[in-house]
């Protein structure tokens, strides 16, 4: 199930944004920052999208009602009608099942009531790990 985000969603946002990072970033950026990630602090910074008036933070809910997935987006300050995905990421017990489909639908869906008619999203090209990033 989709739903909007809550507070409650934060712990469980932080550790999947952590765990996300290291799946998509792993090898394409140094790996300090990646261990300098901290579920809490991510935690944190995540819950200060909520109640944004131009965002939409979006989670997906397994059947015990756990969260295993969340996206962020938001409509553009220049031109209302251009909309970002700003964060994408599913636990990966999750992943290859459509979840991150349905996510990214919800979000679509979402801005588009919001007057939306273009998303953005930012995609890294990643390489293989050299040996200066380790
Ligand atoms: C990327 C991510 C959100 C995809 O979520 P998901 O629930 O596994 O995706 P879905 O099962 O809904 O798959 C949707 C489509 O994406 C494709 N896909 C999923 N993961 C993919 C991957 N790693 N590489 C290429 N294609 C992928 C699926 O094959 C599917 O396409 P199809 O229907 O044509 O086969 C998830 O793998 C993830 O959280 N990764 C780590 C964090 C990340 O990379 N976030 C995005 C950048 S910040």
């Amino acid at each position: 199930m989709i739903r909007a985000a809550g507070f409650g969603d934060m712990t469980a946002a932080g550790e999947i944004y952590v765990s996300g990072h290291w799946a998509a970033y792993r090898g394409a950026v140094p790996y300090a920052s990646l261990r300098a990630l901290n579920a809490d602090v991510e935690g944190q910074s995540l819950q200060g999208e909520l109640g944004k008036p131009q965002s939409v933070f979006l989670v997906a809910v397994n059947r015990a009602g756990r969260v295993v997935g969340f996206a962020l987006g938001g409509v553009t300050d220049a031109d209302a009608t251009l909309g970002g995905l700003a964060e994408l990421h599913v636990d990966r017990r999750y992943r290859r099942r459509g979840v991150g489909r349905l996510l990214t639908k919800a979000i679509a869906q979402r801005l588009g009531a919001m007057g939306v008619n273009k998303l953005t999203a930012v995609v890294a090209k990643c390489k293989r790990p050299r040996r200066s990033d380790r």
